[in-house]
Parts: structure tokens; C-alpha cells; sequence
């Protein structure tokens, strides 16, 4: 099974379990937001254009959506699934919205985007795949764009990583995860490919980013975010 079957067999199901598998769910998602670029001016109507790689069912794009008024957000996807159910999500934000089903590593984005975000995405790539993605996202974003990823991360030693496994399975069996939920879980699971904060803040920089940190952890998941410099004032 490929990474886009898995997807689009759990896009049904998908969001009404999002809250049980990520315990942190509510600090995690707003972290990401509060990131966010916001008009410094009072009244100032002009858009800020938004890429959501792996956007999935839309449910990241539509918390920018509500809180950023000026946003204008484009999805990017390869689970035909998972976007059917973002289009039926963000119904009525057709001027504000553009879905594209394909791989954003290969994808043909248009930008400059005033950011680039992600949400659970990105730990699915390859170690290589994720620096090409991270000089990609740097490539596509407006001087001083920043760049948001809200993800899984492994534990900095293989103890670390066994403790907060052995955490999130008990979070998740006591939100009421039934074996047969777990048993899905575990197939996409098959799919995760975690790397350390540390190295993935690492190529941040390698790929020309400034200010980069991580501004929010609960164990294995993470909020780390990175800037384009901004052009040089005349
Ligand atoms: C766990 S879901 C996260 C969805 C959403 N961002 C959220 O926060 O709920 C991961 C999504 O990433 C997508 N995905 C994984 N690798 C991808 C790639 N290379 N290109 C486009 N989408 C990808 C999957 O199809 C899936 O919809």
C-alpha cells in the first residue's frame, strides 16, 4: 500500500480522531498559528498568501483561514481522499482557497507565499527529502516569509524516543482509541520516517533560513518555525 492509499482510506474517519491521537492538540495547532505573519496595520486588506504542505482534510488551513482574515491558502495533497474532504471543509472560501492534489516535493507552486506551513506532514519524508523540501519552502517564500512546521519528532536518544512512544500509547488508550483504531494508526504509521528537532533545526539553517527555533514541545510532537531574511533596507 502507498502512502496515498493510507491516506485516503483513513480520510473519512480522519478528523473526528485527531484530538485522541495528538494529546496536545489544542497547544500544538495554536502554537502554529501564533506564528503566523499578521497585518501590522490596522484596516491593511491586502492578502497574504499561505502554502499548506500536506494539508490533508484542510483542518490546519481552516484555523489560518478564521484567525487571518486576509489569508489566502493553498492546499497541496497527494490523497485525492483527504482533499475531497478539505473541498467539502472550506465550501463557501472558494476565493480564498485553491486545493492542488500532488507531491509537493515534484509540485509546480506558484509562489511567493508570506508563509509556508505544515502540520504532520513532513515527518513522512526521507532525511534527504525533508532538506531538499526545507530549501524548496526557503525558494517559494517572500523575503522575510517564514516557514511553520507543526510535527512529529524523534526522541534526541533511543530511550527518549521509547518514553515518549510508551506516553503517547497511554494518552491515546485512555482518550478512548479502540485496538482496531490503533491497528489503522499503525499502518500509516508505517509510513513515519522521525528525524531528531536538532538536525531538522540544523538544515533550517543549511537551507538559508534566519531565526530559527522551536517554539513549542510536548514530547514527540513540535513547533519549529524559520524566516527568509528580509531584503536589505535602500
Ligand atoms: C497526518 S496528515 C496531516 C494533515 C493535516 N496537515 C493536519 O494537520 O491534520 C498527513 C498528510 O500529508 C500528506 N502527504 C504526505 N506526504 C506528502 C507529499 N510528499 N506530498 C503531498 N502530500 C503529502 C498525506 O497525504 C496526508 O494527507
Amino acid at each position: 500500500m502507498s502512502i496515498q492509499q493510507v491516506f485516503d482510506q483513513a480520510s473519512q474517519e480522519y478528523d473526528q480522531l485527531r484530538r485522541k491521537f495528538v494529546p496536545c492538540f489544542d497547544d500544538f495547532y495554536a502554537a502554529a498559528l501564533s506564528l503566523l505573519p499578521r497585518p501590522t496595520v490596522c484596516g491593511d486588506e491586502r492578502p497574504i498568501r499561505v502554502l499548506d504542505l500536506g494539508a490533508g482534510t484542510g483542518l490546519f488551513s481552516a484555523m489560518v483561514l478564521a484567525a487571518i482574515s486576509q489569508v489566502r491558502a493553498t492546499l497541496v495533497d497527494l490523497s485525492p481522499g483527504m482533499l475531497e474532504q478539505a473541498h467539502r471543509r472550506l465550501a463557501g472560501l472558494d476565493e480564498r482557497v485553491c486545493l492542488i492534489e500532488a507531491d509537493y516535493l515534484t509540485a509546480d507552486l506558484a509562489g511567493p507565499f508570506q508563509a509556508v506551513v505544515s502540520a504532520l506532514s513532513i515527518h513522512h519524508l526521507e532525511d534527504a527529502d525533508k532538506r531538499r523540501l526545507f530549501a524548496r519552502a526557503h525558494g517559494l517564500l517572500s523575503p522575510g516569509g517564514v516557514f511553520i512546521n507543526a510535527d512529529q519528532v524523534l526522541g534526541a536518544t533511543p530511550q527518549v524516543q521509547e518514553f515518549h512512544h510508551a506516553l503517547w500509547l497511554r494518552q491515546t488508550h485512555q482518550a478512548g482509541i479502540t485496538p482496531g483504531q490503533m491497528a489503522e494508526a499503525r499502518r500509516r504509521m508505517a509510513f513515519d520516517r522521525l528525524t531528531t528537532l536538532e538536525d531538522q533545526l540544523a538544515w533550517l539553517r543549511e537551507a538559508g533560513f534566519v531565526d530559527v527555533d522551536c517554539h513549542y514541545r510536548n514530547y514527540g510532537f513540535a513547533v519549529y518555525a524559520g524566516r527568509r531574511q528580509s531584503a536589505p533596507a535602500l
